[in-house]
Order: structure tokens, then C-alpha cells, then sequence
């Protein structure tokens, strides 16, 4: 096993989670932990997807990746996520990056999509991140990345709803007992990326 990256760095910083690492800001931060020298534990849905960036990572960086196909808007998929990961001391990274949108008045939104918006975005970032959680106190060292977005301060009129779960994300994570302690809690808020959410939206696999 090599014991350095590409770029001279040690390896062996422990396992990162990165969960929605089939696309868009999930795939970035799984290729730039790899290349840290993070081994990866990478999440979503769409096993395609996970299994080449895994492949692709590996031959790449000379880590250790492997995939676990879950839909985190399903309660069943979420908690064996959660137990996967809950009390392994080799988790030290945790990214929240999972996230869908229904970028439709709240008024008109289905069940089901209100729903799943609720579930992948906020409860999903919530259940994995105390699932880390306890472990990183226990070894007073561990970062969680939970990405929020800039509309989780404003809302736009045919998005209230998807603010409102990032909005979870933010106070969420700012509870998380970053300041009183040496872990690394980060709710980066992105702006708006044409290529990512808007256009996939609920879409499933
Ligand atoms: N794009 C933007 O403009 C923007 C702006 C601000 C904040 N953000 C936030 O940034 C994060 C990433 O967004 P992105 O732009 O990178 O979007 P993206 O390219 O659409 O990626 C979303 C990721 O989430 C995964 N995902 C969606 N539903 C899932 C489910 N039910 N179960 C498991 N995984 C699921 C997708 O994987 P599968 O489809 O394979 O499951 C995919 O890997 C999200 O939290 C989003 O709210 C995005």
C-alpha cells in the first residue's frame, strides 16, 4: 500500500465520508480529500457513478474507496448509513453533501417531493452528522462539512420550502459544539450553480 499520495503528503488520514459524491460538489470534495490522502467512504444513489469516481480515485491517488448505494430520502437506506459509520474510530471526515431541490412555490409542491426534500437535506445531514458525532468528541478531532446554500438566508418565491431545509442546515450545524471544542464543523453556503440542482431537481436515479 503506498504511504504517500501523488503529492508527496502521508496517507492514512482516516476515512471521509462524502455523501451526493456522484455529482457536482460531493464528487469535487471526494477528489480533493483523495488527493489529501483521505480513503473514502462515498454515497448516493446512482452505483454507476460511485463505483467509476471510486476506481477512478484509487488508480489515482492510491487510496482506499469504497461505495455505499443508499437513497438517504428513505428512512431504512438512512439508518444503515448512520450505522455504518456510527463508532468507527477510522471516520474522521464526514461531508454532507446530498442534496436535492423542488424549485416550485410551496403551495404546489407534492407530498412526496416535500418530503424528500426534507429528508435528504435536512434529516439525513442531521442522523449522520450525531452518527460521527460522539466519536470525533470522544477523540476531540474530526471535521464535518454540512453544505448550505445562500438561499438558506432568503428565500425565493418559488423556493421557500428548500431554503427552509437549508436553514435547518446552518442553525443545525452551528450547534454542532464546534467552538468549544477541536473539531471542525463547516456549513460552507453556496451560491447558485446552473449545472447542479436547479436543473436535476427531485429527479431520481
Ligand atoms: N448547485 C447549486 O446551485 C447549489 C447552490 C447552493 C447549495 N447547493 C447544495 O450543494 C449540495 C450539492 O449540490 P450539487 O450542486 O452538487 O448538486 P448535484 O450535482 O445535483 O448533486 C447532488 C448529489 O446528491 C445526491 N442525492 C440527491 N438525492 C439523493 C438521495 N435521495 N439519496 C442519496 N443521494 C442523493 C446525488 O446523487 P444520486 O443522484 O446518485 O443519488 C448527487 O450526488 C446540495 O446540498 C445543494 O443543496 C447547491
Amino acid at each position: 500500500m503506498n504511504t504517500q499520495n501523488i503529492d508527496g503528503e502521508a496517507l492514512g488520514r482516516g476515512i471521509a465520508v462524502v455523501t451526493g459524491a456522484s455529482s457536482g460538489l460531493g464528487k469535487v470534495y471526494a477528489d480533493r480529500l483523495a488527493k489529501r490522502g483521505y480513503d473514502l467512504l462515498l454515497v448516493a444513489r446512482r452505483k454507476d457513478r460511485l463505483h467509476i469516481l471510486a476506481q477512478d480515485l484509487q488508480k489515482q491517488y492510491g487510496i482506499q474507496a469504497n461505495i455505499l448505494v443508499a437513497d438517504l430520502g428513505l428512512a431504512t437506506d438512512l439508518n444503515r448509513v448512520a450505522n455504518a459509520i456510527a463508532g468507527d474510530e477510522r471516520v474522521t471526515v464526514l461531508v454532507n453533501s446530498a442534496g436535492t431541490a423542488s424549485f416550485v412555490p410551496s403551495v404546489a409542491m407534492s407530498l412526496p417531493d416535500l418530503d424528500t426534500q426534507l429528508n435528504v437535506n435536512a434529516r439525513a445531514v442531521s442522523h449522520l452528522s450525531l452518527a460521527v458525532l460522539p466519536e470525533f468528541l470522544r477523540k476531540n478531532a474530526g471535521t464535518i462539512i454540512n453544505i448550505g446554500s445562500v438561499l438558506s438566508f432568503s428565500a425565493l418565491p418559488v423556493g421557500t420550502s428548500y431554503s427552509a431545509t437549508k436553514a435547518h442546515v446552518m442553525l443545525f450545524t452551528v450547534d454542532l459544539g464546534c467552538g468549544r471544542n477541536r473539531l471542525g464543523c463547516d456549513r460552507p453556503n453556496h451560491g447558485y450553480d446552473r449545472r447542479g440542482l436547479r436543473r436535476r431537481g427531485t429527479r431520481g436515479p
